[in-house]
């Protein structure tokens, strides 16, 4: 189960654009404490620093956790008009900002800029006692934003403007370790224009391409292109829906989303088995893998660590490249509308996607799309 990579050709040009990193993610949502609740009971996040009235925040309050090098910020508004207010009506709780660690966010914004980037933060410095940050910002798809954070002359929790926040309610973590992907969905005829923006304005190169052959079931289809910055710390596949006999759960995002934004994060774990474990006793709901996926797993993927019964007790998905093996797991949505999901993700030396699995994933969602109507 090779995937297509194409030639990468980063090597041939200098990096104008160094990214040490995913930053953080920063989620504008309808009631940001009760979501903060979520994210720490079910996920295991810990709390790490807040801003709202209390710290002289008027119209908004923020929550940031974090588990390893994942962060999480949850703002809601505190007014009916704003940015923020429009965004949640529009879009229900979705992903706003991919917030990006780079070495330097002047010559970030300046050089993407200059490549054609829509402007959204001019870079700005923010200043407290633990230092200083620069942040700029551009758009992407959708209502998307790319902040980029330059924090090398800072010490503080999260960012000038945030206080620590401390809890005694304090949920053990589940072993999320970092961001490995993170995926946007758009519109039929639009992924090549969002592949052309990763790679010209921002110095990305493709790593891997999928058609409607090899995604695509009885009802539906998608094709996807995975553009990666320099040293591939930052991964974000590109989805259109390709026609298909019935609506395609890219078109189901679109249509509830009202547009393109992020579809899924994914979450890495040295140990996939004791984190889903983990997240199913705390009530994260997972899709359904059929049971006879597990009839000839080791005929498809060879030799693996792992024993089936307790893979196929968690219904973990394994695929085989030419460089390993990876382990994962696809959420449910995680609010009512059918949008942002989470994918749980252990590599073993296999750099690509889980091509293996489109076909039984996919039809685990159009099953979950039909009991919602939308198939
Ligand atoms: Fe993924």
């Amino acid at each position: 189960m090779q995937d297509t990579l194409v030639a990468p050709d980063a090597a041939s040009t200098e990096d104008f654009l160094p990214i040490h990193g995913t930053d953080y993610i920063e989620f504008y949502v309808g009631n940001a404490k009760q979501a903060a609740h979520y994210y720490r009971t079910a996920f295991g996040f810990q709390p790490l620093a807040y801003a709202g009235p209390e710290t002289g925040v008027r119209d908004r309050a923020s929550y940031v956790l974090v588990q390893n090098k994942i962060r999480l910020v949850l703002t809601t508004p505190l007014y009916p008009s704003g940015e923020i207010a429009d965004h949640i009506y529009r879009h229900g709780d979705g992903v706003r900002v991919l917030a990006l660690w780079v070495e330097d966010a002047r010559s970030a914004f300046e050089e993407t800029v200059r490549r054609g980037a829509r402007p959204y933060l001019e870079p700005v410095v923010e200043e407290d006692e633990h230092g200083r940050v620069v942040r700029s910002g551009i758009h992407t798809y959708g209502d998307t934003l790319h902040i980029f954070v330059e924090r090398k002359d800072y010490a503080g929790a999260f960012l000038p403007g945030f206080r620590p926040w401390h809890s005694d309610y304090r949920p053990a973590p589940v072993g999320l370790l970092h961001v490995d992907h993170c995926v946007g969905n758009v519109r039929l005829g639009e992924m090549n224009v969002w592949v052309d923006f990763y790679a010209h304005v921002m110095g990305f190169h493709n790593l891997a391409s999928f058609d409607d052959k090899d995604i695509s079931t009885e009802y539906s289809a998608l094709m996807s292109k995975v553009m990666a910055n320099g040293n591939e710390r930052i991964k974000f596949p590109i989805n259109e829906p390709a026609p298909g006999r019935r609506k395609s759960q890219i078109e189901e995002y679109l249509e509830f989303y009202q547009g393109p934004g992020v579809q899924h994060i994914a979450v890495a774990t040295d140990d996939i088995l004791a984190t889903v474990t983990e997240l199913r006793r705390r009530g994260v709901e997972f899709l359904e893998v059929p049971d006879t996926y597990y009839d000839n797993l080791f005929d498809r993927v060879g030799p693996i660590d792992e024993d089936l019964e307790p893979l196929r007790q968690n219904r973990i998905l394994v695929d085989r490249d030419d460089e390993g093996y990876l382990l994962q797991l696809f959420t449910k949505p995680v609010e009512d509308r059918p949008t942002l999901f989470y994918e749980i993700i252990q590599r073993k030396g296999a750099r690509s996607f889980g091509k293996g699995n489109f076909k039984a994933l996919f039809e685990a969602i159009e099953r979950e799309q039909a009991l919602r109507g939308n198939l």
